[in-house]
């Protein structure tokens, strides 16, 4: 019986795996260029923690299971509340502000789409314990960072950043009721995720002044800050929320990633914990999802049961990012190594099967990556398999060894080929390492 993977599942084979590593090394990389210290947690929770301040898409979106002793248990769709469940627990002994990264991986039984898995990787950086807007910049340059350290530049990648606080100054102006902004956020959120009459038949039925309605379908299409104030009035809150956002953009322009920024009041985002800024970043065409998403959720902690704490975060995702950078030309299938060695044994004299072991053996331990053959066929055939593996050097055992005890070594790159004493060659590695 064949049984096949399941549905929105990847199977990495050495060559997926290449290209994963490409990605998350960067992600790696990008998070400790900015000071972030790497954290993990387990890969379910409870059914509860997701339910307290996910938001419905979320909840809907869980796998969740019923263990033996009968607990509710869910696998971890997003490690933000696990950050916050694990902040809590220590936070009297953790130094702030916490800058910690983290790559997960995650399941949510969404409908297998382009860019949009029920398994994924997703990169994730986070800085607790900061209430500036240093902190909120600091998160969109490191994801920038990541993407411009890959070949990205401004004219492929957009962030588009916005503020809760600001939308709902607006909204409270308005006159939507307060209990009523957090049924609007998802709704708003979906502006470019459903076509136009679906969104404008969603939104009205939550909000019936027809007025109102008309002005936030408007408000949805801002792109300058200043636009906002000539289509509605600015209370204290809206303008306070402004001058936050101003301020974040002089500090992403004095980072040298303005060029990569822009207001774009439909960012939203789905998830219900953003108190703040919130931004995502897509491809500048628009044709794919988003490429990460994050922002300013400075209650989660308190609500979770630990002090009030300000926070500001970002999750990207591989999926759409392989795609862009696939599009981008940047990611090509045959530029990732899936194996390098930096020597292989080739045997020309079958006696010599033996000493081949002990000598890969030996470079292994002086920490070198080494193979030998497990048959030893022609030399030809041989030297063939040792390109094919990507190696630096192939070490020729033969009659220079029988007779002379020395090693012929041939740099795969240039081809040439030296005479080394087989124990000036061993201690030429115990030296180098
Ligand atoms: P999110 O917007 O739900 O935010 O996800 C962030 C990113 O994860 C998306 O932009 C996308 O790249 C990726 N992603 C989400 N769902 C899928 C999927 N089904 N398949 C493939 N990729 C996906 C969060 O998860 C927040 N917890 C991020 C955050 C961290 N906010 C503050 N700190």
């Amino acid at each position: 019986m064949k049984i096949p993977a399941v549905k929105g599942t990847r199977d990495f084979y050495p060559k997926e795996m290449a290209v994963h590593n490409f990605i998350v090394d960067g992600w790696k990389a990008a998070s400790r260029r900015s000071g972030f210290e790497e954290f993990d947690g387990p890969i379910f929770e409870y059914l509860q923690m997701y339910q307290v301040k996910s938001g419905d898409e979320i909840v809907e979106q869980l796998f969740h299971l019923t263990d033996r002793g009968g607990r509710e248990l869910a696998i971890r769709p997003e490690i933000t509340p696990t950050l916050a469940r694990m902040v809590n627990q220590q936070v009297n002994a953790l130094p702030r502000p916490i800058k910690w990264f983290s790559v997960p991986r995650l399941c949510r039984a969404e409908r297998p789409q382009k860019g949009r898995l029920r398994e994924f990787f997703q990169w994730n950086i986070d800085i607790i314990g900061e209430e500036s807007t240093l902190a909120d910049a600091e998160v969109i340059f490191c994801a920038i960072d990541y993407l411009r350290s890959t070949g990205l530049t401004d004219k492929d990648i957009v962030s588009k950043i916005s503020s809760r606080k600001l939308l709902a100054a607006l909204l409270r102006n308005l006159g939507i009721a307060e209990d009523k902004l957090t049924v609007l956020y998802p709704i708003l959120d979906k502006k470019s995720k459903i076509p136009a009459e679906a969104f404008d038949e969603m939104l009205r039925k939550e909000v019936t002044d027809t007025a109102a309605a008309d002005t936030i379908l408007k408000l949805m299409e801002l792109h300058t800050v200043d636009a906002i104030s000539g289509l509605v009035d600015l209370n204290d809150d809206a303008r306070a929320a402004l001058s936050e956002l101003q301020d974040l953009f002089g500090i992403l322009g004095a980072m040298g990633v303005g060029a990569y920024c822009r207001f774009d009041m439909s960012i939203v985002r789905g998830l219900a914990y953003y108190t703040g800024m919130v931004f995502e970043m897509h491809d500048t065409v628009g044709n794919l999802r988003a490429v990460c998403g994050g922002g300013r959720y400075d209650n989660l902690l308190r609500d979770f049961g630990g002090p009030a704490i300000t926070a500001v975060g970002m999750g990207m995702g591989d999926c759409v990012l392989e795609i862009l950078l696939r599009e981008k030309g940047i990611l090509k299938d045959d530029t990732l190594a899936t194996k390098k060695l930096d020597y292989f044994i080739a045997v020309a004299e079958p006696t010599l099967a033996d000493k081949a072991v002990e000598l890969a053996a030996i470079i292994r331990l002086a920490g070198f990556c080494c193979e030998f053959p497990y048959k030893t066929g022609g030399l030809g055939k041989q030297l063939k398999q040792a390109s094919g593996y990507n190696v630096s050097r192939t070490i020729i055992l033969g009659q220079e060894f029988v007779n002379e005890n020395k090693l012929v070594v041939k740099n795969m790159a240039t081809g040439q080929q030296e005479q080394i004493a087989a124990d000036d060659f061993v201690s030429s590695l115990k030296s180098a390492c």
